[in-house]
């Protein structure tokens, strides 16, 4: 066996924060955000337990896109940032992707060639953004060059919020206006809401919803955990401890003796480091579950390993399990405690991809099997 750190995947967390979001937005469609590996989760085995509860998937880019294709995923795949070519339409044809047409450069590349069945497109309006899309005023010219295409199919008119995750703040609601302005007289469907707008913008959730954090079970506010708004982690960041020591009055541990021993103390020493994507700048104090209880995090987080006392754990030894986010210690405390943002430390977790996977059923979602058996 290798290095014992694992991400688990509760699949039955997923299955309960879909049905959550769905009690939100009864009368909405899903576009799953599974981008960036679906926020560092796995994107195959997350599209794969979502396959038949969202009606799509949004991806930024066609290789993820294809390779949902590959993994058998039938729904409809949207490509959130278009095409960056040319020559990569005729193939996200054939795979029968949507793609987001966010400048005039990516409609010059759809209407300079021809294609036999539709291409469909969801037009992007930038609102106060100010990222991708197109204004308002040029946004009625586009709408008609499009529909005097006769590939393009118009499947859906979005925009994207600048701040949502402020309630609080006006700009959310001059975008819905100035959206609304644009579009509302086009019989064609809508998409505005990403999380923090599914759980603060209940008028405004329109056709499509696009929940993308609140998936996971994360909080999209700086100041809540999922938890807080009814869902719960799916990912479960786990390792072991590898190696116990004692240390003496004084003793330090670590690069740099960040941390010294107050007084006669066990220290565990855990395999996971900043290269597995645990932050570096976690600090002596940060809460990790050893054995499901809490200890802290001492000295400076190595490569691939780091440290914690286990002064409250006297029985504690190498082999016991460890976990660092995940259902009991929520990410979002983390992030606090880090000044980081959530969304980077799940997307941080595991790039290199030798992190094992491993999917766990909650009893939710054995029991929905069965009823569905
Ligand atoms: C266009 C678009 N919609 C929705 C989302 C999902 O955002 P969130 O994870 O905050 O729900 C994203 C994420 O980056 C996005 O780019």
């Amino acid at each position: 066996m290798s290095r014992p750190i694992t991400l688990e995947l509760d699949l039955g967390a997923l299955n309960h924060n879909v049905k959550q979001i769905r009690k939100l937005a009864p009368r909405s469609k899903i576009l799953a955000m599974v981008k960036a590996n679906a926020y560092g989760h796995g994107l195959v085995p997350i599209a794969r337990a979502l396959a038949n509860s969202v009606e799509g998937f949004g991806v930024s880019c066609s290789e993820e896109a294809i390779y949902l294709r590959r993994a058998g995923i039938k729904q409809r795949i949207v490509l959130m940032e278009g095409c960056f070519s040319i020559s990569e339409l005729p193939s996200l044809h054939s795979y029968q992707l949507d793609i987001v047409l966010h400048n005039s450069r990516q409609l010059r590349f759809l209407t300079q060639q021809s294609f036999a069945k539709p291409v469909n497109v969801w037009i992007k309006i930038n609102t106060g953004m100010n990222r991708l899309g197109f204004s308002y005023q040029d946004f009625p010219d586009v709408w008609q060059q499009c529909q005097a295409c006769p590939w393009i199919n118009v499947m859906c008119v979005m925009t994207h919020f600048a701040s949502a995750h402020k309630p609080t703040e006006a700009t959310t609601l001059r975008q819905i206006k100035q959206f609304e302005q644009t579009v509302k007289h086009l019989a064609v469907e809508k998409s505005l809401a990403n999380s923090a707008a599914i759980l603060t913008q209940p008028n405004y959730l329109a056709d499509w919803i696009r929940p993308g954090l609140i998936l996971y079970g994360v909080s999209p506010f700086s100041n809540t955990c999922g938890v807080q708004h009814g869902l719960r982690p799916v990912m479960n960041l786990k390792s072991e401890i590898v190696s116990v020591n004692q240390l003496q009055p004084g003793d330090s541990v670590g690069y740099g003796e960040l941390w010294s021993a107050p007084d006669s103390r066990r220290i565990g020493v855990v395999a996971i480091g900043y290269g597995d994507g645990y932050p570096h700048r976690a600090k002596n104090g940060t809460p990790v579950l050893v054995n499901e209880k809490l200890v802290e995090l001492i000295g400076q987080v190595s490569m691939d390993m780091l440290t914690v006392d286990l002064h409250s754990q006297p029985d504690a030894k190498p082999g016991d399990p460890v976990k660092l986010w995940g259902s009991g210690l929520p990410v979002e405390q983390l992030a606090i405690r880090t000044s980081m943002f959530r969304y980077e430390l799940l997307c941080g977790i595991n790039r290199g991809g030798l992190i094992r996977m491993h999917t766990k059923e909650s009893n939710d979602a054995k029991n929905d099997a069965k009823k569905n058996d």
